[in-house]
């Protein structure tokens, strides 16, 4: 081996590693909470559960580093988590574990502020037994350090995931400062999938929409201030945008949060704003028939969090459903616990 591919390959395996055994130590972290404070009796997976997640992780790793280092996108995005953002937050997620202990408990998911009959039914209700469900400023804070340790340090590099199919095509497409690639994030949630296109492709023109005000305030908090980013609150079954203004259109982790009719009327609204020929990168959770050697661990995240419409969305096909809205599917992987699904909208 030549001294520079030695290096790389130490550098490669050194990254899988010690991410894999920090997820080790984020999961043992989270049996012990959910053991002592939530009192779930958490089952042992089975050898081949077992062996299928630590795969999966490893090759999850390994795909990050290689995408940096062949610069899909810059390494500093693999190089580690938002320590001071999850610093300032750990505390206050400390003090709000006695009420969220106590919705799981009780199984009450309906504790919502006053202006929470505005919403549609499916999204008035506390997901993930949080605090406030997706309508609170303290919510919006806690979300992602929640997601980290539940998903014990790899949701941001699961995320990451959608970054390599849209910069080969804005490289494809020629898109650049002379001509900026336009693209929109739906249910952008508080920016980290944006915050990560921003880096990868500092001339696109980026737009993210959710439906939470409080998630919207937070992304415009924490995102980087020298990132272009048009944040906007509103509905993604009914996009404020005309047909064909997208280039690129992302979705991630939305889907199997709201009941089949929603599903298909917000990737009908992708298919309508993104142009002829444009891009969709859609992402969400594996379904069952990805790895039927982890159904048990599936079905048991919407047992545990609160997520009454998971079940039915793990037993479609997402590409089906993204191939439903009109688009053409180019590509469909798996990065552990997320399927992500590469689409074109015909020319
Ligand atoms: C599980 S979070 C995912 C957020 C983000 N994409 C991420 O990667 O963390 C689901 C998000 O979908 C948003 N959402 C749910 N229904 C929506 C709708 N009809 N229109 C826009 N956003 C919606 C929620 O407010 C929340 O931020």
């Amino acid at each position: 081996m030549e001294g520079t591919d030695l290096r790389a390959e130490l550098s490669r395996s050194y990254y899988v590693r010690s991410r894999t055994a920090r997820t080790a130590a984020f999961r043992m972290a989270y049996i012990a909470y959910a053991r002592t404070v939530a009192g779930w009796q958490l089952r042992k997976p089975t050898a081949e559960a077992r062996a299928s997640l630590r795969r999966r992780i490893e090759d999850l790793f390994a795909r990050d580093w290689q995408d940096a280092n062949d610069g899909l996108y810059p390494r500093e995005l693999i190089d580690g988590l938002p320590w001071r953002e999850y610093a300032l937050a750990a505390p206050k997620l400390i003090a709000d574990l006695p009420k969220t202990r106590e919705r799981i408990r009780s199984r009450r998911h309906d504790e919502l502020p006053g202006q929470a009959e505005r919403y549609p039914r499916y999204y008035a209700r506390n997901f993930h037994y949080q605090t406030d469900g997706y309508l609170g400023h303290t919510s919006a804070e806690l979300y992602d350090l929640q997601v980290e340790l539940i998903f014990g340090g790899t949701a941001d590099v699961m995320r990451r995931r959608l970054v390599p199919p849209v910069v080969r095509f804005a490289r494809a497409e020629g898109y650049g400062a002379a001509r900026p690639m336009k693209l929109l994030d739906v249910a952008c949630g508080t920016g980290h999938l944006l915050r990560f296109l921003g880096k990868a492709l500092p001339d696109a023109r980026l737009y993210g929409l959710d439906l939470s005000p409080q998630y919207i305030a937070r992304a415009r908090e924490t995102l980087p201030r020298d990132m272009e980013v048009s944040l906007i609150c509103d509905d993604a079954e009914k996009l404020p945008f005309v047909d064909g203004h997208f280039d690129a259109a992302t979705n991630l982790y939305l889907l199997h949060e709201v009941p089949r009719d929603v599903r298909a009327r917000v990737l009908g609204e992708m298919f309508r704003v993104v142009r002829p020929g444009g891009l969709a990168v859609v992402a969400d959770s594996l379904q069952f028939r990805d790895a039927p050697e982890l159904t048990r661990e599936l079905r048991a995240f919407p047992e545990r969090f609160h997520e009454p419409y998971y079940e039915e969305y793990a037993a479609q096909d997402l590409a089906t459903l993204v191939a439903a809205a009109g688009f053409t599917v180019r590509e469909t992987t798996l990065a552990f616990l997320t399927k992500i699904v590469v689409a074109e909208k015909p020319s």
